[in-house]
């Protein structure tokens, strides 16, 4: 299994959600190699159906929060300093495959970077509501563009955390 060891391999099976994080801003170049290996994901046809929107305005981000919560002490995205959102073209044939996809590189590279981040559907679902069509709007995502992912990053404040489990016979041979 020696050979088998790389860096690539040891991120993703060593990969968790992070859900508390520290208020510094992530690194500018290291979240610009982050969404560039969003882009680098295989999408259907090379069609690349997506928009993605970065986010760093607390000022939005909390607005948007409470719009969910009602409640400015919980934060959905757990206070997180950047949140990237990526939208899909609801004409296009794959979009609903290639956001996840473009989503996972994210997330690997940054687990690669040390910097932490959480898939948050809570985002991404009022984004598509009706109430939340004004935030959708102020941050420029095409009215025919879904937001399928949104995806909070920023450095862990626990460094070391437990992985949850998977269930390895979920994988069958025919
Ligand atoms: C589609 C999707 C939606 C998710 N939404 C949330 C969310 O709203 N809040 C949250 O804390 N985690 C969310 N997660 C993270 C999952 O709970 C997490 O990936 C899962 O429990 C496995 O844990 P791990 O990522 O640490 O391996 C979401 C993950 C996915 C893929």
């Amino acid at each position: 299994m020696e050979q088998f060891n790389n860096l690539v391999i040891e991120t993703i099976l060593n990969r968790s959600s992070v859900r508390s994080y520290k208020s510094d801003q992530i690194d500018e170049e290291a979240l610009s190699v982050i969404l560039k290996c969003g882009l680098r994901a295989p999408n259907g046809w090379n069609h690349q159906p997506w928009d993605i929107v970065y986010v760093q305005d607390k000022t939005f981000l909390d607005e948007l929060n409470l719009a969910i919560t009602s409640n400015s002490n919980s934060s959905v995205f757990y206070h997180a300093p950047t949140v990237v959102f990526i939208s899909g073209d609801k004409n296009d044939e794959y979009y609903a495959a290639d956001c996840p996809l473009a989503a996972e590189n994210m997330v690997i590279a940054a687990a690669s970077l040390s910097i932490g981040s959480c898939i948050i559907a809570y985002l991404s679902n009022f984004l598509n509501t009706q109430a939340g069509q004004v935030y959708k709007e102020k941050l420029g995502i095409p009215e025919d563009y879904e937001v399928c992912v949104a995806i909070a990053f920023g450095y862990p404040t626990t460094p070391n955390r437990s992985l949850t489990l998977r269930d390895e016979s979920k994988i069958r041979k025919y």
